[in-house]
């Protein structure tokens, strides 16, 4: 099967450091790809590169074959990638359902005219992500789990082929992890491919078809979830400190 995305020598400096080095791998349609690493060992940063808020110093990233590289983020939504916010940000005067209609309009050409549709979009995105009775309530006024699902809506609502989540699972308690967990796997049900950045191993184990590594901004391990996280290399990078979990 040709990938839906492919990263191909990407790096990303900035100012005197190298947050992302030479980092290259494919993602399958459908396929759910864990992206795992220490902090600041430019997870956050790769996942900008492919949605295009921010671009590669060197590299190419294509999507469904075409080189999606130098695109604004705009361009790349209506394409058909999605993601969410490590740091979340609500508009906070808003309803939880219009923030979710805006990711809507954001996916999507025809604007104003197309609010109506974007809200009942919105409404079933909600839906999906178990935030459907909470439509109603300022943004702001969400606790820390529904942040989190409302970020999972709002990129839903772009329609994408293929989402990013950007740590969904950070903070949250064991079952509200399960509950996202049961949520990822619904999305890529419906054929979507995720790449999910996560520090939760039990979590990143059970959903991911593979699993990444980057540490110092270097792809260190590719492969198979029972095989990366024995791997002697990924221990010591990045297990060996977490073993407590
Ligand atoms: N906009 C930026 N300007 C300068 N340095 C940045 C910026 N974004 C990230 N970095 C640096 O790049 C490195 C990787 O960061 P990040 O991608 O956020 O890591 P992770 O998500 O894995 O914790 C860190 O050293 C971070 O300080
Ligand atoms: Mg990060």
């Amino acid at each position: 099967m040709s990938a839906l995305l492919e990263v191909r020598h990407v790096t990303r400096r900035f100012a005197g450091l190298v947050a992302v080095h030479d980092v290259s791998f494919a993602l399958a349609p459908g396929e759910i790809l864990g992206l795992i690493g220490p902090n600041g060992a430019g997870k956050t940063t790769l996942i900008s590169l492919i949605s295009g808020t921010l671009e590669p110093s060197e590299g190419e990233v294509l999507f469904d074959g075409q080189a999606i590289t130098r695109l604004p983020a705009f361009r790349r939504a209506r394409l058909g990638i999605g993601r969410t916010f490590q740091i979340m940000r609500p508009f906070p005067g808003l309803s939880v359902l219009d923030n979710v209609a805006i990711g809507a309009l954001f996916g999507h050409r025809g604007g104003q005219a197309q609010l109506a549709r974007a809200r009942a979009q919105a409404r079933e995105c909600l839906d999906f992500v178990g935030l459907g009775g909470f439509a109603d309530q300022r943004a702001d006024e969400l606790g820390g789990p529904g942040r989190k699902r409302l970020e999972l809506a709002k990129a839903l609502a772009m329609k994408p082929r293929l989402l990013l989540c950007d740590e969904v699972m950070a903070g949250l308690n064991h079952v509200e992890i399960e509950e996202v967990i049961a949520v990822i796997r619904k999305v890529r049900e419906q054929g979507i491919a995720v790449l999910v950045i996560e520090h939760v191993i039990k979590a990143i184990r059970s959903l991911s078809d593979r699993l990444l590594v980057l540490h110092h901004g270097e792809l260190i391990a590719d492969g198979t979830p029972e095989k990366v996280l024995a791997d002697a290399t990924v221990v010591q990078a990045y297990l060996g400190a977490r073993r407590t979990r």
